[in-house]
């Protein structure tokens, strides 16, 4: 039997909102626990270098106060290395950061990185933190990341995510041969970027994939349903796609 697909909630932007104002609502801690109690299966918080979001009070609350499977986003740098050493984390994703861009644009090139990614797989799988990687869905990224010993990789949907209708079928032809490839290597498979009602279901229907991490449209809608239906809703959504 296919095994079930986790739901992972970035709380990122419900950080965006407080700051916006500079006070202390809406809490980002309060959306983790909100997240759990309506079926969230894990809570992602991406630590930027420039904190433009979450703090790291936030994400020390979060590890230490809400019961869920924390996804720590970090980029490979001594910072946030040590950081995740300090919290252990059950699960980390190494992403690329830019500090221009206004989300992660695109998957971290494995091959291109310098030594420093290896140390930082090394050091947070010695802690007990399950490593992933963010990365495009392309063979010789998916086979360096099982080479440097990650334990998953997290496929990049954005493209998929933002392509017409009509542009989807190639862009999911590409996700399943690499959620394909990271099950032949031993990876464990998870996706995300851009995700919503619309787009979940076909990533869902991926037997390898067991984690999606979905942020923007999941938090924006909840300005309209509220934090908890839809969370309910991407739940029944993956249940209902999950072969
Ligand atoms: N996965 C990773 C690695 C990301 O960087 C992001 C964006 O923070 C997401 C998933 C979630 O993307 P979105 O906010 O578009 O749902």
């Amino acid at each position: 039997m296919t095994e079930p697909m986790r739901l992972s909630v970035n709380i990122d932007h419900v950080a965006t909102l407080r700051n916006a104002r500079g006070g202390s609502f809406p809490d980002p801690v309060e959306a983790a626990r909100i997240a759990m109690a309506a079926g969230a299966d894990g809570i992602t918080m991406h630590l930027r270098e420039d904190r433009r979001h979450v703090r790291d009070r936030d994400l020390e609350r979060v590890a230490t106060e809400v019961a869920c499977r924390l996804n720590f986003e970090m980029a490979a740098t001594e910072e946030m290395v040590g950081i995740a050493e300090r919290l252990r984390p059950p699960a980390c994703c190494i992403v690329p950061e830019k500090r221009q861009e206004l989300t992660t644009e695109g998957g971290l090139d494995v091959l291109a990185a310098g030594p420093f990614l290896a140390e930082a797989v090394r050091r947070l799988a010695a802690k007990g933190t399950e490593v992933s990687i963010f990365i495009e869905a392309d063979l010789r990224q998916i086979e360096a990341a099982a080479r440097l010993g990650a334990q998953a990789i997290e496929l990049h949907t954005g493209a998929y995510a933002d392509a017409t209708p009509s542009e989807r079928p190639a862009h999911l032809k590409r996700l399943r041969a690499g959620a394909e490839a990271a099950a032949a290597h031993g990876l464990r498979c998870h996706a995300g970027h851009g995700l919503s009602y619309e787009t979940v279901g076909p990533i869902a229907a991926m037997p390898q994939v067991v984690e999606v991490s979905i942020g923007h449209f999941l938090i924006s809608q909840s300005v309209f349903e509220g934090l908890p239906a839809v969370v309910r809703r991407f739940k029944a959504l993956i249940a209902e796609a999950r072969p």
